[in-house]
């Protein structure tokens, strides 16, 4: 589905140097890491562009050309497979080459979410963009971003995205506070805090990796001091904008209720992979067969 937004231009960070994921991630990056089949970057990508963005740009660094060369085309495996007759996999292997036009630029010094998304300032240019960030994968079945830029369409600003969580994950998380707006199906954000803990947070509404953003965010990430982890932090500038008036100020939120999985950290990264490998087509009667057994044989 494309968005009713004229939106064309994503911003996928990627240059996080992956250290939950250590030793897995010493020579590889970690949004390669496949998910079930596919590397979790893709799935990624092939929802912005199912969104209806059509220029991708990757926020990559140090250790990531593994990325550039898996939306990349390699036509002598493509010959192989193409002379063996083996079209599923050939198929397999052009899927992510056909997902759109992705263009890559470097931060070289990783110095926060804010300061990679600030890296997109000369691709953007002077129009709303969104950033999907590749550690939460969002189920194709459920719609988010479209439903963000509707309402990006209505308020212009900035649209996040916010998910009810245990109010003891909270500090795992931006924080909003929020207040309702009449007869809209989203909310207005008064205030973000980063990773607050769980004492200090005004809600259990936490901001997952989804944004339609203004760019005047660029402006305020110019002179976004570094905040919590001594990073340069998109949620100090969120909370900039939502408190400021005028042109592209304003911070609306969607609450999604849909499905999201985390590859963020270990055990969450299996639990995405054992959740969506349930549903697969070709996988998941096997698997989930195997899982009863093995499961009734866990001990307490
Ligand atoms: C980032 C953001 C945080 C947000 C999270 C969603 O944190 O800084 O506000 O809640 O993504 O996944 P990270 O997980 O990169 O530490």
């Amino acid at each position: 589905m494309t968005n009713a937004s004229s939106i064309t231009k994503a911003v996928i960070p990627a240059a996080g140097l992956g250290t939950r994921f250590l030793p897995a991630t010493k020579a590889m990056p970690k949004e390669m890491l496949p998910v079930v089949d596919k590397p979790a970057i893709q799935y990624v990508v092939a929802e912005a562009v199912k969104a209806g963005f059509t220029d991708l740009l990757m926020i990559t660094g140090r250790n990531k050309r593994a990325l550039e060369d898996h939306f990349d085309r390699v036509p002598s495996l493509e010959g192989s497979l193409e002379a063996k007759g083996d079209d599923e996999k050939l198929e397999a292997i052009r899927e992510a080459t056909r997902l759109g036009d992705i263009h890559y630029v470097r931060q070289g010094d990783p110095r926060g979410l804010g300061h990679a998304v600030l890296c997109a300032k000369k691709h953007v240019g002077h129009e709303p963009f969104a950033v999907l960030l590749g550690d939460d994968l969002i189920d194709e079945r459920d719609e988010l971003l479209s439903v963000m830029a509707a309402v990006q369409l209505k308020t212009g600003g900035s649209v996040i995205a916010l998910m009810e969580v245990e109010p003891e994950q909270i500090s795992a998380y931006g924080c909003a506070n929020v207040v309702a707006v009449e007869g809209g199906d989203f909310v207005k954000v008064l205030g973000l805090v980063e990773k607050p803990a769980v004492e200090d947070a005004p809600s259990n509404l936490a901001v997952i990796g989804r944004y339609l953003l203004h760019p005047r965010v660029f402006e305020v990430l110019e002179h976004t001091a570094p905040g919590r982890g001594n990073e340069i932090q998109l949620t100090d500038a969120l909370q900039e904008l939502a408190a400021a008036e005028g042109d592209g100020a304003g911070v609306h939120a969607v609450v999604f209720r849909g499905r999201r999985y985390d590859t963020g950290d270990k055990l969450s990264y299996l639990q995405a992979n054992i959740t969506l490998a349930v549903d697969h087509e070709d996988l998941g009667p096997g698997l989930k067969s195997w899982l009863k057994d093995f499961v009734a044989d866990l001990d307490d």
